[in-house]
């Protein structure tokens, strides 16, 4: 997909990476995962109408793409996201692209705090799940359940084992997936997949999963 002009400077700070210790760090400095256009792997799921219904939920959306597109795809999309910085960045580009998105600052192990159970058909996870510690999953994807109505969708993308160990999130296994989700939700499938960056040239090795809530 093109990156737009006035958003991209294709990383020659990849050593900085490692000096960045907060979120609103990485968005003050070009997040490495902010590529500017929505995930590919996102935009294929949408292209074979996998997602479920209409009310989606957008998990650490961040600068807010994947959002953004799926809302140019017809959804009701809610972004939520912790790091201010994302949310203002992830507004701006909304109202550019002329497109109502709702963008929510609010931490994702309180979303039945701010939502009703089973209030969103799917949630759309793109490189947060692999941000979260092995030992806070359990509680995670619980809330995640908590707000999904039944039947609905859990579309995940992670940085996966394939991936060569080194900088960034940590690299989670397919047995890790099937036992964070056994509970909860029945697993269509966990496929190989890239997860694009401004410091992959060619993607990080990820997996793409699709999951529905029993
Ligand atoms: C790796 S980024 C991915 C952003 C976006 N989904 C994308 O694909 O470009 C992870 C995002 O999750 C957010 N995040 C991490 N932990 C969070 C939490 N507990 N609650 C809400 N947002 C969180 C971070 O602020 C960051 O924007």
């Amino acid at each position: 997909m093109p990156v737009s002009k006035d958003c991209l400077t294709i990383v020659t700070k990849i050593g900085a990476v490692n000096l960045l210790t907060s979120w609103s760090d990485f968005y003050a400095n070009e997040a490495p995962w902010d590529v500017c256009h929505p995930q590919r792997a996102i935009v294929e799921l949408v292209k074979r109408r996998e997602i479920i219904g209409n009310r989606v939920l957008d998990v650490g959306c961040g600068a807010g793409e994947n959002s953004i597109y799926l809302a140019e795809q017809g959804f009701s999309v809610l972004g939520i996201d912790f790091t201010p910085e994302a949310v203002e960045i992830a507004r701006r580009r909304a109202e550019k692209h002329d497109v109502y998105v709702e963008f929510f600052l609010g931490d994702v192990f309180e979303l039945e705090e701010y939502f009703g159970e089973g209030e969103f058909e799917s949630v759309v996870d793109s490189a947060l799940y692999h941000t979260v510690s092995i030992e806070d999953v359990p509680r995670y994807i619980r809330q995640i359940s908590t707000v999904l109505l039944g039947g609905g969708g859990y579309y995940m993308l992670c940085f996966s084992e394939k991936e060569p160990p080194g900088r960034g999130p940590r690299r989670v296994t397919k047995s890790e997936i099937r036992d964070s989700l056994s509970a909860s939700f029945d697993i269509a499938y966990i496929r190989d997949t890239l997860i694009e960056s401004r410091i992959h040239e060619k993607g990080a090795k990820a997996y793409v999963v699709s999951a529905r809530k029993i």
